[in-house]
């Protein structure tokens, strides 16, 4: 295993404790309505690119015939297993995105939730060129990418409510990047580290840009907007909007 797989695979046993989950209540996800409208249980194959704990599986194994579970950490992939186990058309597959080489042209419907954050640009890239092939022509790819974008509206929230507190600028400041964890970025090149995790973060024009070389065509964006009770230093920001991660939704040609 790679030192990250083996840091996400630490990271399984207490995963709904440190990451942010776009499935609680609160949160306006378009994801589930999308694979709604993609759904084939006669004989579509959808792909999990990413399933860490799984819980998109049972969704996906109602809506289509086949599903597989794709993750390279396996104390993921065991969380997978014990909390979908007893469904019969989920296979699981320990590999790296950046391999998907035996699924080429099989996938109707591949998902990446918050799966796609590869630090390498290089790799990223491989893996969204090898999620293009394991697609069949006319396949859809949908997915949730961590936005950094979401952080800067989060810190421009927080400096206003230091201001408010008639703290002076440089207090202001330092108060929003403790708040906001800016410890844990580097902002211009949306690294995120986090448990020894390193995690990439997007901006919505990165969004287009690394799909579209990829060679994905029709790349559409819309937020995911996350709950602010995920956000533990913000619970007087409550009457804004909330931060949110981007839904990206793409189609390889027919
Ligand atoms: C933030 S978790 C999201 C898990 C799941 N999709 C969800 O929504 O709860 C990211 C997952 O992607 C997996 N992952 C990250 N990089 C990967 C790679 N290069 N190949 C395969 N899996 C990867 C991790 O092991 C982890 O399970």
């Amino acid at each position: 295993m790679s030192d990250q797989a083996h840091l996400w695979s630490k990271a399984a046993a207490s995963y709904e404790l440190d990451f942010i989950d776009p499935y609680l209540p609160g949160v306006r996800n378009p994801l589930p309505q999308a694979l709604e409208e993609l759904a084939d249980p006669q004989k579509g194959t959808a792909a999990d690119l990413g399933c860490g704990v799984g819980p998109l599986l049972p969704t996906l194994a109602k809506h289509f015939h086949r599903v597989l579970a794709v993750d390279f950490a396996e104390g993921m992939l065991k969380r997978a297993r014990e909390h979908c186990g007893e469904l019969p058309n989920v296979e699981y597959l320990r590999r790296s995105l950046t391999d998907l080489a035996p699924l080429a042209e099989q996938v109707d419907v591949a998902v990446a939730v918050n799966s796609l954050v590869l630090p390498d640009v290089g790799e990223l890239e491989a893996a969204l060129r090898s999620i293009h092939r394991a697609l069949r022509p006319g396949g859809h790819f949908l997915g949730i990418v961590p936005a950094i974008d979401a952080v800067h509206y989060s810190t421009m929230l927080l400096v206003d409510r230091a201001r408010r507190a008639d703290m002076p600028m440089d207090k202001a400041r330092q108060n929003a990047a403790h708040h906001a964890e800016h410890a844990l970025y580097d902002f211009a090149f949306g690294d995120f580290r986090y448990l020894g995790i390193e995690q990439h973060f997007w901006q919505p024009f990165e969004v287009r840009y690394r799909l579209r070389r990829a060679g994905f065509r029709r790349v559409r964006l819309k937020k995911v907007h996350l709950s602010w009770s995920q956000f533990a230093g913000a619970p007087d920001l409550k009457d804004e909007p909330p931060p949110w991660d981007w839904f990206f939704q793409a189609e390889k040609q027919p």
